[in-house]
């Protein structure tokens, strides 16, 4: 019988699997994964992050999205291997010393959130957005979100919610703070 893929997966040996060492969160960490591990894999199945949400595994959904050296990327098309030596965030490094990110507050006051699945990679997105783009517009700020999928708000609380911040000088300045930073 012509071996199938799945007996290529299955005869992967685990020795395959090699430490990357990055920075997760402004911590540096080690994780072993093998060389066709996605970030995701790595993520929650290796370092127990499970903030970063796993959807429809194929780059749609948006739902697995992280900041990778600040811009955003689909976890589950970015290979582990290529974090090596670089940074990650989560949306679990938005907040800091304990106080939620102006973005986190703005979805809880504006109720932008429902079951909650979207909203890690919603704020990621919105946080990167936003930085670069602080007097955005309400359609900029719709353009912006277009990749990440929300099955319970139908966008409008969403977009109330960035649009609070992109008005609100407080993003603005802490974004340029951390951007001075790096
Ligand atoms: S899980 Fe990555 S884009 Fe959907
Ligand atoms: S709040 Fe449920 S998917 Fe967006």
């Amino acid at each position: 019988m012509t071996p199938g893929p799945e007996d290529a997966v299955a005869a992967r040996p685990e020795t395959d699997r090699r430490p990357i060492r990055f920075v997760l969160n402004g911590r540096a960490v080690e994780a072993l994964a093998a060389p066709w591990d996605t970030l995701l894999d790595m993520l929650r199945d290796a370092l127990g992050a499970t903030e970063v949400k796993y959807g429809c595994g194929e780059g749609v959904c948006g739902t697995c999205t992280v900041l990778l050296d600040g811009q955003p990327v689909n976890a589950c098309l970015t290979l582990a291997v290529q974090v090596r030596g670089r940074e990650v965030t989560t949306v679990r490094g938005l907040s800091q010393d304990g106080t939620l990110h102006p973005l986190q507050r703005a979805f809880i006051a504006h109720e932008a959130a429902q079951c909650g699945f979207c909203t890690p990679g919603m704020l990621l997105v919105a946080h990167a957005f936003l930085r670069d783009h602080p007097g955005a517009t309400r359609d900029e700020i719709r353009a912006a979100i277009a990749g990440n999928l929300c099955r319970c708000t139908g966008y409008t609380r969403i977009v109330d919610a960035i649009e609070a911040c992109a008005r609100d000088h407080g993003h603005r300045d802490e974004a340029q703070a951390a951007l001075e930073m790096k």
